[in-house]
């Protein structure tokens, strides 16, 4: 799949950080029901490529990422293991979009929207998006950037998420609120399948 079509899934992607490989598969089925296909698993943990794998090959209708890939060895890694894409808080020198994992760079200025563009990406992250800007920054970018689109991540939550997704120019958002980490400890998958379900209600896909 491309990042277009990766990225039209959904409204909101999850962005995980697990530290228990035995509570990947159960996070993912309990997002993935609640209507939330698209999942980011950051390379935060030591179990996180091994996540990844059960996860892509476990859970059925997920489309398994991952996230905080900042080398093009991390790049490699993941894509090795089944990750679908790759989210970066950053441009990653030398790193275009295409390839079996595609990305999607990080960006917080105009000068990084113009290098990634000029590196021939199309989608972008805006990240930390409420410090960089957030909803205006997305206004702003909008005229002079009229080929970007964006996901903006970094303090987005169900109190904000439907003022971003209201911009023509976001295609989604991301977040960490759908998957409290006390929710994940206590294995609560009934909560997080009823916060999945609220986020996917945010925006019709
Ligand atoms: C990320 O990891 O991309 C963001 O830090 C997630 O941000 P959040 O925890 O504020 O949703």
């Amino acid at each position: 799949m491309t990042l277009d079509e990766i990225l039209g899934l959904s409204p909101v992607i999850p962005v995980l950080i697990i530290d228990d490989i035995e509570d990947a598969v159960p996070l993912g089925r309990a997002l993935v029901a609640g209507g939330l296909p698209v999942l980011e698993i950051t390379l935060r943990t030591p179990v996180a490529l091994d996540c990844i794998e059960r996860m892509a090959g476990e859970i059925e209708g997920a489309v398994v990422g991952a996230g905080t890939v900042i080398s093009p060895a991390m790049r490699k890694a993941v894509a090795a293991v089944g990750a679908k894409f790759c989210v970066s808080p950053g441009l990653i020198d030398g790193e275009t979009a295409g390839g079996p994992a595609p990305l999607l760079p990080g960006v917080a200025t105009a000068t990084e929207l113009i290098a990634g563009i000029a590196a021939g990406f199309t989608c972008f992250k805006l990240f930390p998006a409420n410090i960089a800007g957030g909803v205006d920054a997305l206004k702003a970018f909008a005229s002079p950037f009229q080929q970007a689109r964006f996901c903006p991540t970094g303090g987005v939550s169900a109190r904000n998420a439907a003022d971003y997704l209201a911009l023509p120019n976001v295609v989604c958002v991301g977040g960490s609120w759908v998957a409290p980490a006390e929710a994940v400890k206590a294995g609560d998958w009934g909560r997080i399948t009823a916060l999945a379900r609220e986020a996917r209600a945010l925006a019709p896909v």
